[in-house]
């Protein structure tokens, strides 16, 4: 088995550049005590900065979200190309604030993973389900109409470059966390998910995070289930020291 440990910062919409500038330098006179892939997601604005600032760093700096086209008439938006161009390699993509206030479906991120992963980026998926989901005991249901709908298309070769993070929306940003129980239920159900369409070997290389009010306090329990290879912080990375407490907690 070859899964990778990985911890990714989703910065959000938050610090401006005096603001990025600041929690770069924290991050990098952090220490790292394991063999952790960390990776954090700036502001497009702040991308270059970051990649620059961070050369001699281990850390990726991956993006929030991509385009589905590959360049044209799209104002505002970015494309994989214009990504990769200075150095971005991975990128997030469905992440639940997306699906919910930018009206993202299955078929838009369908496209969205085609793109990127065309680009020869990496992604990180997410998917997750709302709480009035779980109370009708259909998330597991939901759960696999958002992987399966995006990325069942996808030849065995393309998953290499897939990282999913499993981000119930009750618990994003809200305090609450599912516990760790809820966590390994789902997350093993997934892994048998992709493994029923693809095969072993691929589902059991398949890096799968939780994501969900992730904090020093609850990291190390939620890292320590069997099929929960890392996590997808969002509030928590915005704190240096709070980071590096969570990718220390493997
Ligand atoms: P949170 O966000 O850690 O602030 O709950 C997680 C996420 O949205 O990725």
């Amino acid at each position: 088995m070859s899964r990778k440990k990985i911890v990714a910062g989703n910065w959000k919409m938050n610090n401006d550049f005096n603001e990025s500038e600041q929690l770069l330098n924290n991050l990098i006179s952090q220490s790292k005590l394991n063999d952790v892939k960390i990776m954090i997601a700036p502001s497009f604005v702040n991308l270059k900065y970051s990649i620059d600032r961070l050369k001699l760093s281990t850390i990726e700096v991956i993006s929030q979200d991509v385009h589905q086209s590959k360049n044209g008439a799209y104002t505002g938006e970015v494309s994989a190309s214009m990504l990769k161009s200075i150095g971005v390699n991975t990128t997030i993509i469905g992440h639940s604030e997306r699906r919910e206030y930018f009206n993202e479906t299955h078929d838009l991120l369908k496209l969205k993973v085609d793109n990127a992963l065309s680009n020869s980026m990496n992604i990180i998926f997410c998917f997750g389900e709302e709480l009035v989901d779980r109370k009708n005991n259909n998330h597991f249901n939901i759960i696999s109409k958002q992987i399966s709908e995006s990325l069942f298309h996808l030849d065995n070769k393309y998953w290499k470059s897939v990282i999913l993070a499993y981000e119930p929306v009750w618990a994003i940003g809200t305090g609450e966390t599912a516990s760790s129980d809820q966590v390994q239920e789902m997350h093993s159900f997934i892994r048998e998910f992709i493994c029923k369409k693809y095969d072993q070997q691929l589902s059991n290389n398949l890096s799968i995070l939780y994501g969900g009010s992730v904090k020093p306090t609850n990291a190390k329990e939620i890292f320590s289930m069997n099929d929960v290879d890392g996590g997808l912080i969002g509030g928590a990375s915005l704190n240096a020291v709070d980071f590096f407490k969570i990718i220390n907690s493997f």
